[in-house]
């Protein structure tokens, strides 16, 4: 089906989906709290796998790989840690997450990635919240913020995510935005809420078509701001809807709606959720193919091998983001949006995706892509789908008990 086509049949369906949708299993709290607790054990286990000076990154062919602290994926593993120290109150927890962050502390100065958010907020953030100490942790954040901040440009009112091409900026930099949201709320200076809200409404404009998929990347002319390219880097083809990407902003404009109460983000969220969730290739335990587009690769596509590989991580961050969105609507549609996150990560915690606990490198879920074009991280287990996974679950904890 066209893309059009597809715009208008979802359009047509929407509201026959939205009534019928049922979990598939129940994830009750007894299941949840298993979960939990099996986490807090299997992260034990990888703790032991990983280079003390280094964050494990993911595990292939029975060895662990893990990452300096530069490396976009560094502040996943000391977040998980710290949400599983929330679960469980296990100080070894908080003290393994502790001498990751003393590691991790000097990218604050790191003006060369957009990626801080995920490096500094999914880490000194939970650190700040969980503990509760600003003396140690404010510094630092502001300090990255202010890195973070260097790469935005007013003249294409975004902040660019890669230091190649012309002015590249990814949907993953949605992401980046809770980190300069709570860095104006700790200091009182607007410079990063302004910048956080010019880049969502600029990505809003720029990555967005019709049917409320998104580009990966949009590349701008520095000197005018003009489009130079819209593409992909990690998707089946340039006009495809690349997962997890749908997932970053979906995520994205959630959390937009929590910092600002701009409903125009949350009426943006709902949109990109139809086109998520009512895809005709969404799975039906509704753990996406790597690429909305992939199962549906022409004979001669290069990646035809890989047309239904799946993507853990596009599910957990989807999970965590409808769990989120089901707080912010009321009636029919939050109870929609909450059983189809049960249901995401009912089947995520299943075997057919969870590791027994001492297996898969002290991962806890498997089946996770990093790049299929760059033939990099290819159905493995992935730290920041464990991340969200947990996250997703101490959210959905927090719902139903
Ligand atoms: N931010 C890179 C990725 O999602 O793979």
């Amino acid at each position: 089906m066209n893309r059009s086509l597809r715009a208008f049949a979802t359009l047509m369906f929407s509201t026959a989906c939205l009534a019928t949708v049922q979990a598939q299993g129940k994830l009750d709290l007894n299941k949840v709290n298993t979960a939990l607790d099996n986490a807090a054990e299997q992260i034990k286990v990888l703790a032991e796998r990983s280079a003390e000076n280094m964050l494990p990154k993911t595990y292939d062919s029975g060895k662990n790989f893990d990452s300096e602290t530069g490396w976009w994926t560094s502040g996943f593993y000391p977040g998980t840690l710290l949400y599983l120290y929330e679960h469980s109150g296990d100080k070894e927890l908080l003290a393994l997450a502790k001498q990751k962050l003393t590691l991790l502390e000097k990218e604050k100065f790191n003006t060369t990635t957009h990626d801080l958010g995920f490096m500094l907020y999914c880490s000194f953030g939970n650190a700040m919240r969980i503990t509760g100490d600003t003396t140690a942790y404010k510094e630092i954040l502001l300090k990255g913020a202010e890195s973070l901040a260097t790469r935005y440009s007013p003249v294409t009112k975004s902040i660019r995510s890669w230091d190649f091409d012309n002015f590249p900026v990814i949907i993953d930099n949605m992401m980046n935005l809770e980190f300069l949201n709570s860095a104006t709320r700790l200091s009182g200076n607007q410079k990063f809420y302004d910048i956080s809200v010019t880049h969502a409404n600029t990505t809003m404009q720029n990555h967005y078509r019709k049917d409320y998929s998104c580009y990966h990347v949009v590349d701008y002319d520095p000197e005018t701001g003009d489009i130079i390219k819209k593409k992909t880097n990690q998707g089946a083809f340039d006009e495809s809807a690349w997962a997890r990407g749908q997932a970053w902003g979906l995520y994205g404009y959630v959390m937009m709606y929590r910092d600002t109460k701009n409903k125009k983000y949350l009426s943006f969220a709902k949109k990109i959720a139809k086109y998520m969730l009512e895809h005709p290739n969404m799975p039906d335990d509704l753990v996406a193919y790597w690429d909305y587009d992939a199962p549906d690769l022409p004979e001669d596509s290069k990646y035809l091998k890989y047309k239904h590989y799946r993507d853990a991580s596009t599910a957990a961050v989807t999970a965590s983001a409808l769990l989120e969105m089901s707080t912010m609507v009321k009636g029919k549609l939050s109870k929609y949006y909450l059983q189809t996150a049960e249901t995401m990560l009912y089947n995520l915690s299943t075997a057919s995706y969870t590791a027994e606990v001492g297996s898969n490198g002290g991962f806890l879920l498997k089946h996770s892509v990093g790049s299929i074009p760059h033939n990099s991280e290819v159905d493995v287990p992935l730290t920041y789908a464990d991340y969200y996974y947990v996250e997703a679950l101490l959210r959905y904890k927090d719902l139903i008990k």
